[in-house]
């Protein structure tokens, strides 16, 4: 009858759990940075970030939509409000601390050196002097400007870390500094190329962090609470030994 149907809809209403009003908060990943965030056949963010941040949206109660962003002007869209979460193994450094806050760390990276089969660079300072390529605005184009001036020549910027991997491949570049991640994923998949990665032990350790707007204290409390709760009951776990293995 329409009146049992009236009542069993208003009874559903009423017992429509929390979920139904889980808030929905946008996602800036720049996806063309393997393991961490890819996009796969479908046009889908895939990877480390994205399993990371979805399990604790999972756990904490909300929803998460990831939308491809390129990485410069990513931090940007924080401040205008397109997007919610830069979730993009956003390295926390403190001149960023100053224009957005930061979730727990949740990954520890290092830069590494990317070099040519025949290349004879064998720590950091041989780099000078050569064509050095980065991604633009990253970790790894900050040492490089240290290392021989925020405008010298010798640093070729791309706007992707796989671009600037390539041109290596080309012979473009001599060398790029980039994270260990994405420097190890991108020799795994191009086994042919042989090229060599050097470590220097001078790069200070990094910890990634999901990025919020300055001042969003509700957005960091529910992330970090997600955060703690997939670290202590394995999630994490899992989710780290699926894209790294131990
Ligand atoms: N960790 C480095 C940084 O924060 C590079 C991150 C680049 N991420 C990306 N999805 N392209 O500067």
């Amino acid at each position: 009858s329409p009146l049992f149907a009236a009542l069993t809809a208003t009874a559903l209403l009423f017992a429509a759990p929390a979920h139904a009003a889980e808030k929905t908060y946008q996602v800036a990943t720049d996806a063309a940075y393997a393991p961490f965030e890819s996009l796969n056949e479908k046009q889908q963010a895939v990877g480390f970030d994205i399993d990371v941040l979805s399990a604790v949206a999972a756990k904490a109660g909300f929803k998460v939509k990831f939308i491809n962003t390129p990485w410069e002007g990513i931090f940007a869209t924080l401040s205008t409000g397109d997007r919610d979460v830069v979730a993009s193994a956003v390295t926390i450094t403190p001149e960023r601390k100053q224009t957005m806050d930061f979730s727990d760390p949740y990954f520890e990276a290092k830069q590494l050196i990317a070099i040519g089969p025949n290349s004879k660079i064998a720590k950091f300072a041989d780099l000078k002097g050569k064509k050095i390529g980065v991604q633009t605005g990253t970790t790894g184009d900050e040492i490089v400007q240290k290392l021989v001036g925020k405008t010298n020549p010798d640093i070729r910027r791309f706007e992707s870390t796989p671009l600037a991997l390539k041109e290596l491949l080309n012979g473009g570049v001599d060398a790029v500094v980039a994270d260990n991640g994405v420097v190890v994923n991108f020799i795994a998949n191009n086994k042919n190329d042989k090229l060599k990665v050097v470590d220097d032990t001078s790069f200070a350790k990094e910890y990634y962090g999901f990025a919020v707007k300055k001042g969003n204290k509700e957005m960091l409390a529910k992330i970090n609470k997600g955060l703690a709760t997939i670290k202590a009951d394995g999630t994490y776990d899992k989710i780290y030994k699926k894209y790294f293995g131990k």
